[in-house]
């Protein structure tokens, strides 16, 4: 049971707070009125004689200035709570929030699904700071899970598998996914997943962002799947000045906050994506079933063996799969001379859900191809590996 407190002279707003919470953050909300701001920490965090609270919304229609004062004082007394501030921040007001220890910035029209999202997070963080509090200093962090979506070829459906992993694996691991568009001159990520980004990749690693894991999320879109996005820069010519140093740093650190760092990539073998490799845990392979793509990716596996760049985990991904290709898995696993470990069949569902912007694993389509899109998303379960009777890679078969 979660504790939020909230300060705001909006009375729909704080309605909307309370959907939310309602909705499945298992919470009580508390409202005080708006001369709170000017009070004492330790008056608003003791209202109430139960638990402390976890999180602190303040605003909208409080003073911001009062606000990021009132987040300086809570952050050095009760650092374990998170304070969200609700208003509209102009990049100027983001860092100075960030560094009144603001833990995110809620905009004031957000939808519930959106505030859910928010405090859902703001309670994780809560959470693991309290966890972080009582342990001590030398202990090594866990990072998560890199997962580099890739493919020689264009078009085989990177981003649709990356799109649909990402939302799959923030249905297991709320608020713990984030995806980034590696594509850095015509990425589709945000279009894929409707998301008209703010801030793009090229801000998250140039500037205060490139430093500071807290600036960083302040940089990131956040998806009403319960996932982070980082999205391709907005022009093409943006991409020259994002280097390969840029997308290692950035990853290592998306790892430190996050459970899963799902990452699509451009197709080839392009710096950046080696860049991603050298970190990655886990490489989707995607391939099509033509021969382009098969041999495309036999050579690129052959490349990167001798490079010393193969992840630990495979996962090999057969896309746009048909009965009519003249081909068949066997012809393709003889010629990339390794197994395929998910089929996914051609269908018309994808176009579509792509068209949409909303990845079919979301709206909860039930056909061949939602289906072992989810067996994809199952590999990356913490305890998949341990059940003895699912094998790493098994012979994959055409449903
Ligand atoms: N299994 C499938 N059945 C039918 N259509 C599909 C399938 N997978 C992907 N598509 C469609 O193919 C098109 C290309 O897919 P996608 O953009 O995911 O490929 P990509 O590999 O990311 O391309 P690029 O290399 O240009 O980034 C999209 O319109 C998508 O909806
Ligand atoms: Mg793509």
């Amino acid at each position: 049971m979660s504790r939020f407190i909230i300060i705001t002279t909006v009375a729909e707003f704080d309605q909307r707070v309370r959907a939310a919470v309602a909705g499945g953050l298992h919470g009580s909300v508390q409202t005080l009125p708006e001369s709170a701001i000017n009070g004492a920490p330790q008056d608003i965090v003791h209202q109430d004689p139960g638990e402390p609270p976890e999180v602190i919304i303040l605003g909208p229609g409080v003073s911001v200035d009062e606000a990021l004062k009132l987040a300086t004082v809570v952050d050095l007394q009760f650092p374990e709570i998170s304070v969200i501030l609700a208003a509209d921040a102009a990049a100027n007001v983001v860092l100075t929030a960030m560094r009144s220890g603001i833990r995110d910035i809620l905009s004031p029209g957000a939808d519930i699904p959106t505030i859910r999202i928010l405090l859902e997070r703001a309670c994780l963080s809560a959470a693991s700071r309290r966890r972080g509090l009582s342990t001590p200093a030398n202990s090594v962090r866990e990072t998560g899970r890199i997962i580099a979506v890739m493919s020689p070829k264009g078009g085989v459906g990177k981003t649709t598998i990356a799109t649909n992993l990402a939302v799959g694996l923030g249905q297991i691991a709320p608020m713990g996914v984030v995806i980034v568009d590696l594509d850095l001159q015509f990425g589709d990520v945000a279009s894929g997943l409707s998301l008209d980004p703010e801030h793009t990749l090229l801000d998250a690693v140039t500037g205060a962002a490139a430093h500071d894991a807290m600036v960083l999320k302040a940089f990131l879109s956040v998806h009403s799947g319960g996932v982070y996005a980082l999205c391709a820069p907005r022009n093409p010519s943006e991409a020259d000045l994002v280097t390969a140093d840029h997308i290692r740093r950035l990853i290592a650190q998306l790892a430190t906050e996050f459970k899963y760092v799902v990452v699509d990539t451009a197709p080839g073998l392009s710096e950046h994506a080696l860049a991603t490799l050298e970190q990655a845990t886990d490489v989707v392979w995607v391939l099509g079933m033509d021969i382009p793509s098969i041999k495309g990716l036999r050579t690129g596996l052959g490349i990167l063996e001798e490079l010393g760049l193969v992840p630990q985990v495979r996962h090999v991904v057969l896309n746009f799969a048909n009965r009519h290709a003249g081909l068949n898995i066997q012809d393709v696993e003889a010629t990339i001379r390794i197994p395929v470990d998910v089929v996914v069949p051609h269908s018309s569902a994808i176009p579509f859900a792509t068209n949409k912007g909303v990845p079919i694993l979301q709206e909860g389509v039930r056909n061949a191809a939602t289906k072992n899109l989810r067996r994809l998303v199952e590999r990356f379960e913490p305890d998949w590996g341990s059940q003895t009777h699912k094998r790493l890679h098994r012979r994959a078969v055409v449903s």
